[in-house]
């Protein structure tokens, strides 16, 4: 029926693609959208309750104009990656249950309902499983998993949307910056501002990220990769780039803007913070005056899509402060320690990957 092939049973997509790989050149891989096969679709109730969640062609979705969403920007996104392990070919989600978690805070926030844990975690399973042809061979990139929570129904007036849309697409992915895994070179934004206190930097909203595509766009025309942000009440404290946490590191010291509310609470910056700590670093979250940038010995940004991207210099005030990059270096060692837990190489004593 027209019915059933628009929406094929779950099964249906899950066993199709078992051992096969997209015919697509894995070695060019860059973060930017390359359509696969299928995306989860799943709408409330009017009561909140999510329910009738299935697997759909990656398509289009119709909305109406007066959505919430569209209107006033109600909605939310995650992001989180799944991996090809090297030998078996098993596939691993990295702290799935985080993300589930971060958009349930988000959607109180944003005040939406939101899928439950399970509810999230099963999305996004099937969605990769009906999707496996598109993870990336092991060690070329990763299938990067785009969850959206949005008001989808109709209002007029302030309010919140009438009904909403859970939905979960995918994409393979290479190295998020243009330079690879190379360091980057920062630039202080000195007029615009991400976040203020009582906002919403803390949440994943869509509202976060159009409003520093100006800042971001500017330093890119000057030759910088991102756009660093310094808190908006005293324009002094480091807060975040555009698309990531930011970290110091000056001896054994390693410290991070403490998230108060301004700044996103990353997973990676939370799996980093775990294993720097570990491996003996001393880890402090606080308030980091941008001064600090003087006498840094590395500097280096986490996040899903830039896992952990080592700076080499940041322009502030028109100076230029540089950093450590290379081989031997801090961020180098905490982005192997990571991606050997991503990517299935070490055992995951800590319960962070879920194979399935
Ligand atoms: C991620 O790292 O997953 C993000 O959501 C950042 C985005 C700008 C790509």
């Amino acid at each position: 029926s027209p019915a059933s092939s628009l929406s094929p049973k779950h099964e249906e997509y899950s066993y199709r693609n078992e051992n096969e790989l997209a015919e697509i050149n894995w070695d060019e891989l860059r973060f930017g959208l390359v359509p696969t096969d299928c995306m989860y679709v799943m709408k409330s109730s009017q009561d909140g309750e999510f329910t009738h969640g299935e697997l759909r062609n990656f398509d289009n979705i119709k909305l109406n104009p007066s959505s919430g969403v569209l209107n006033y920007g109600q909605g939310l996104y995650e992001g989180l990656k799944a991996s090809r392990k090297r030998e078996e070919g098993g596939l691993l989600l990295f702290r799935v249950e985080e993300n589930a978690m971060r958009m349930k805070m988000g959607a109180d926030r944003m005040f939406m309902p939101s899928p439950s844990l399970d509810q999230f975690i099963h999305a996004v399973k099937l969605t990769v499983l009906a999707n496996k042809r598109w993870v990336p061979p092991h060690g070329k990139g990763s299938l990067y998993v785009r969850p959206l929570l949005i008001g989808s129904g109709p209002i007029l007036g302030l309010a919140p949307s009438p009904e909403y849309m859970f939905l979960v697409y995918a994409s393979p992915v290479g190295n998020y910056f243009k330079e690879g895994l190379a360091p980057i070179n920062l630039l202080v934004a000195d007029k615009t501002h991400r976040a203020m206190p009582g906002g919403t930097g803390g949440v994943k909203t869509i509202c976060n990220y159009a409003p520093v595509l100006k800042a971001q766009m500017q330093a890119k025309s000057k030759g910088f990769s991102d756009v660093l942000f310094l808190d908006a009440v005293n324009n002094k404290y480091l807060e975040e780039a555009s698309s990531c946490n930011i970290f110091i590191v000056k001896g054994n010291v390693i410290s991070t803007p403490a998230t108060n509310g301004t700044i996103l609470p990353g997973i990676t910056r939370k799996s980093i913070i775990e294993i720097a700590s570990d491996l003996g670093y001393q880890v402090e979250e606080r308030l980091v005056p941008v001064e600090e940038l003087s006498d840094a010995d590395e500097v280096f940004c986490t996040g899903t899509a830039v896992v952990v991207a080592p700076v080499a210099s940041i322009s502030y005030n028109d100076k230029r402060y540089t950093f450590k990059t290379g081989k031997e270096t801090v961020s180098k060692r905490l982005y192997n320690t990571l991606t050997a837990i991503q990517m299935g190489l070490v055992q995951d004593n800590k319960g962070w990957t879920l194979e399935i």
